[in-house]
C-alpha cells in the first residue's frame, strides 16, 4: 500500500490524551531494553518526539546515570509529559523542551544518547530528523530509532491493529491504522539512513511492527 501521511504534530487535547491512555508499556519496555542493549545507559540522552514522556520516565527511573531531553513539538503532549514528570518525582533529571525536531536547537555533537520512538511516520520528509540526529549526537554516541513499519497491504494492517489495539477505543485503532499507512517500509527506512549518513548504522525487523534503526 502507498505511504498516506497524518498530520505531523499530535497537537489536539483529545488526540494528546487518547494517546496517553494506550497501554503501550509492553512496546516502551521493549524500547528500553534495545537502548539498554546498544549502551544508551549514561550520560546525556535526548528523546526526539517523546510524546507524553513515558519512555524518558522509565529510562530515568532505570538508569541512575542519564541525565534525559524530552524533545517534542505539540504542546498538549508536553503538558502531559510534564505531569508525569513531575508525579514521578523525576524533574531534575527530566528536561521537557519543546521545538521541531526537523531543526531542533541544540548544538552539534552534544548528546550521548539520541533516541526517538513511532515519530518518523509523522514527518513528511523523514530524513530531516535522521540528519539532526546525527548531528547532534557526540561521535561515538549512541543512536536507537524505531518506527512502525508500512504493511503490505491494509488487510493486514488491520490484522496488526486488531492484534495490538482490539482493545482500545475506536479512535485509538484508527490511530494505529493511520500510523501504519504513514510509516516507511524496511527497504525505504535503509534507503533513508544511508542517505542521511548512517550507513554505519543497522537497520532491522525487530517486531512484527517495528524497526529500528541502531547504532552503537
Ligand atoms: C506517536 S507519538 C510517540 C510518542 C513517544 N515517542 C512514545 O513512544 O510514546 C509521536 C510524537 O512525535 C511528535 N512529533 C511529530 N512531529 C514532530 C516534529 N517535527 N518535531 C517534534 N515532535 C514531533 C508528535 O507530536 C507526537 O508527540
Amino acid at each position: 500500500m502507498n505511504r498516506i501521511l497524518e498530520p505531523e504534530y499530535m497537537d489536539s487535547v483529545e488526540e494528546a490524551a487518547s494517546y496517553s491512555t494506550m497501554d503501550n508499556s509492553a512496546a516502551n519496555s521493549s524500547f528500553v531494553a534495545a537502548v539498554a542493549a546498544a549502551g544508551g545507559t549514561e550520560g546525556n540522552l535526548l528523546d526526539i518526539g517523546t510524546g507524553p514522556g513515558d519512555i524518558p520516565i522509565l529510562l530515568a527511573e532505570q538508569y541512575q546515570g542519564l541525565q534525559v531531553t524530552a524533545f517534542d513539538a505539540a504542546e498538549e503532549m508536553l503538558k502531559l509529559a510534564e505531569e508525569k514528570v513531575a508525579s514521578a518525582g523525576l524533574s531534575k533529571r527530566i528536561e521537557v523542551r519543546q521545538g521541531d525536531a526537523k531543526k531542533m536547537p541544540f548544538p552539534e555533537n552534544h548528546f550521548d544518547v539520541v533516541i526517538s520512538n513511532t515519530i518518523l511516520h509523522h514527518i513528511p520528509e523523514p530524513i530531516k530528523l535522521l540528519e539532526e540526529a546525527r548531528r547532534v549526537l557526540k561521535p561515538a554516541g549512541v543512536l536507537v530509532i524505531r518506527d512502525l513499519f508500512r504493511p503490505e497491504n491494509e488487510a493486514e494492517a488491520w490484522r496488526l491493529v486488531e492484534l495490538h489495539a482490539g482493545e482500545g477505543s475506536e479512535q485509538q485503532r484508527r490511530m494505529l491504522f493511520d500510523s501504519l499507512h504513514a510509516a516507511l517500509t524496511l527497504e525505504e527506512a535503509r534507503d533513508l539512513a544511508n542517505a542521511a549518513g548512517l550507513s554505519a548504522a543497522s537497520v532491522e525487523m525487530t517486531s512484527d511492527r517495528h524497526y529500528t534503526i541502531v547504532l552503537s
